[in-house]
Order: C-alpha cells, then sequence, then structure tokens
C-alpha cells in the first residue's frame, strides 16, 4: 500500500488501499475498489485530496507503522466535538481530550516510528480536527526523542489536540492563539502548560512571531514542539508539498522559528521519505520505500526495474532523492 495524490490516480492500474470516508466519517468507497473517474472530481470537491492504493508498485509495501485510520477517525471525532461544544458556547468535557492524549501517547511510544495520515485524506470539513490529531501525533513523535515524561507528554498532547480551538471563538485569524488560551486556561484540570501552547504556537525564537513577539527562551520548549509540528502539517496539507520538501522548510526554520534543539529532535523522528515514496537511487535507479527503522533519512528501497531491496543505512555512500517524475 501507499499514499499518493488523488490527482496521481489511475483507475486501470490501482485499487484503493484504505476506505474514503465522507464528513461524517461514513465510509464513501471502501478498500479494494477502483475510483470511477466521474467520482474522482467528487471527491477532489470534497477536499479529499490524498488516497491510499495498492498496484503494482506498492507490492511488499506493508504500512505497518502507519496510524489505523478507526483510531484515526475516532481521534477527529472527540477533537471535533470538543471544538463544536465550544463554538456553540457549551460545556465541553476536557476528559475526552485527555482520553485521546493518552491512546495517542501509547501509540507513539509503542513505536519506532508512525507515518503520518495526512488531513487531505479526509473530507474538508474535518481538516481542522485532522490536522489537530496530526500536530498532537508530530509533537509526540519529537517529545519521544527528547526524553519527555509522561507527565509532560499529556500535557503536550493535550495543547496540541486543542492549539487552534481558538478559531471556534474569533474570526480573526491573528486573535486565535489568544483566544484559544483566554478558553483553556480556565478550563478546571487543563494544565497552564497545554494552555500555554495554544498561545504561543505561532511565535519563532527569533521574535518575529505572533501574537507576542516573544523570543529565545520565552518559547517554552513544548510550544515550539507544537509549533515544529503545527508548520510541517501545513506545508504537507496546505501547500501540497511532499514530505522531503516539507522536512526541508522545517531544517530551514532551524535557530529562526525554532531552537536547532528541536528542529534536530524533529528531523529525527519523522521520516525524510516513509513507506511508499518514489526515489532515485543512486542518481540512476527508481525505487521505492519500502521500510523506515533504523535510520530516519536512510530508508530501506525496492529498485523497481529489479525488486532488488537495499539497505541505504547500511550503504552511506549511496545517494538517495526524491523522484519527482513518478506518481
Ligand atoms: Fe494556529
Ligand atoms: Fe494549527
Amino acid at each position: 500500500m501507499r499514499l499518493i495524490k488523488m490527482t496521481d490516480y489511475n483507475y486501470r492500474t490501482m485499487v484503493l488501499g484504505q476506505p474514503i470516508y465522507d464528513s461524517k466519517r461514513r465510509i464513501l468507497l471502501t478498500a479494494g475498489r477502483t475510483i470511477d473517474p466521474k467520482i474522482k472530481d467528487r471527491l477532489l470537491d470534497l477536499g479529499i485530496s490524498y488516497i491510499f492504493v495498492e498496484d503494482e508498485v506498492s507490492k511488499g509495501i506493508e504500512l505497518d507503522d502507519m496510524l489505523d485510520m478507526p483510531t484515526w477517525t475516532e481521534a477527529i471525532k472527540d477533537v471535533q466535538e470538543y471544538h463544536e461544544l465550544v463554538r456553540d458556547n457549551k460545556k465541553a468535557d476536557i476528559r475526552k481530550i485527555q482520553e485521546v492524549a493518552k491512546k495517542l501517547t501509547n501509540e507513539v511510544k509503542g513505536r519506532v516510528m508512525l507515518v503520518l495520515i495526512p488531513s487531505g485524506a479526509i473530507a474538508k470539513e474535518l481538516h481542522l480536527y485532522a490536522h489537530s490529531v496530526n500536530v498532537a501525533i508530530l509533537s509526540l513523535l519529537t517529545a519521544k526523542k527528547l526524553g519527555y515524561s509522561d507527565i509532560r507528554l499529556k500535557d503536550l498532547a493535550v495543547g496540541a489536540l486543542l492549539h487552534d480551538v481558538g478559531k471556534m471563538l474569533t474570526r480573526d485569524y491573528d486573535k486565535h492563539s489568544e483566544s484559544g488560551f483566554n478558553h483553556l486556561r480556565f478550563v478546571s484540570q487543563m494544565s497552564i502548560v497545554s494552555a500555554h501552547i495554544a498561545y504561543q504556537h505561532h511565535e519563532k525564537v527569533d521574535g518575529t512571531g505572533s501574537p507576542r513577539k516573544i523570543a529565545g527562551k520565552d518559547f517554552i520548549e513544548v510550544a515550539q514542539i507544537c509549533g515544529v509540528a503545527n508548520l510541517y502539517e501545513n506545508l504537507i496539507t496546505k501547500e501540497g508539498m511532499p514530505p522531503h520538501e516539507a522536512m526541508e522548510g522545517i531544517m530551514a526554520a532551524s535557530d529562526i522559528y525554532f531552537d536547532h534543539h528541536i528542529v534536530q529532535s524533529f528531523t529525527h523522528a519523522v521520516p525524510t521519505y516513509p513507506p511508499g515514496t518514489r526515489v532515485i537511487v543512486d542518481n540512476q535507479y527508481p525505487s521505492i520505500v519500502t521500510k523506515v527503522d533504523k535510520h530516519f533519512q536512510r530508508p530501506v528501497v525496492k529498485i523497481l526495474a529489479d525488486d532488488r531491496v537495499v539497505d541505504l543505512a547500511e550503504v552511506p555512500t549511496v545517494m538517495i532523492k526524491p523522484d519527482l517524475t513518478a506518481s
């Protein structure tokens, strides 16, 4: 199975590897089916820009390290419910968010790596909530590298799941961080750390961020982690960048937006070329990434011409680069 852009889908050679869900999280198309060309445009209109497929190229790629779809959509549901209650000025139950935080923490702790399901794999009405779940997962992966304790992981996950909750309270984008903070700091059982994550997630260490232009140490580490995760998720989902390009964007932000050690932990926690990525090996062999384990920048690849499997972690001089011509 591999992840592709919907625009690259070919009904002659590919079947769905995962179901497609609508805005109510109901299954629109089941795994194993093909997508009729007429339906493709409708799915794009629904905001579904990424799909998982099985085809000749994806043979031998098991996305074991991906969060399973039911766990992902359940988390999205709980995050959506919380946001909608806040929007409607009703009492929202923080315990559900804490439970989601705990579940995601266990998923991250129990694995060497976790492949992201992009928000664009689900209908656009759910993108904000899928984004929040993904930012929480990416934050947890980074914090795990930094050796965080369970209590700090929990505060981070709750803050990341609700980092954009202010968007439910104001239409002014520039005010959403502060609105979120002002909501969260009055929620009982909420750690003030989680509230500050929402407050600071658009700040930058060089003092050019928003809303307060804080700099250096004032930009607390947990909020930096959420900030880097948020930037990465936005580069993939909003800008449509492939993972390796989003990763370059993150590396370019080192010591400008975020402290170097945060960026470094992120690059060691999230693979540059996730399984299923089309790459060129040694400047000449079109290949596909089958596995990432020992080294997050040096995956195991299968050379497509002869099905040869090469572990790039063991041949450090062999180059890897993205295959920009493949779909
Ligand atoms: Fe935000
Ligand atoms: Fe965000």
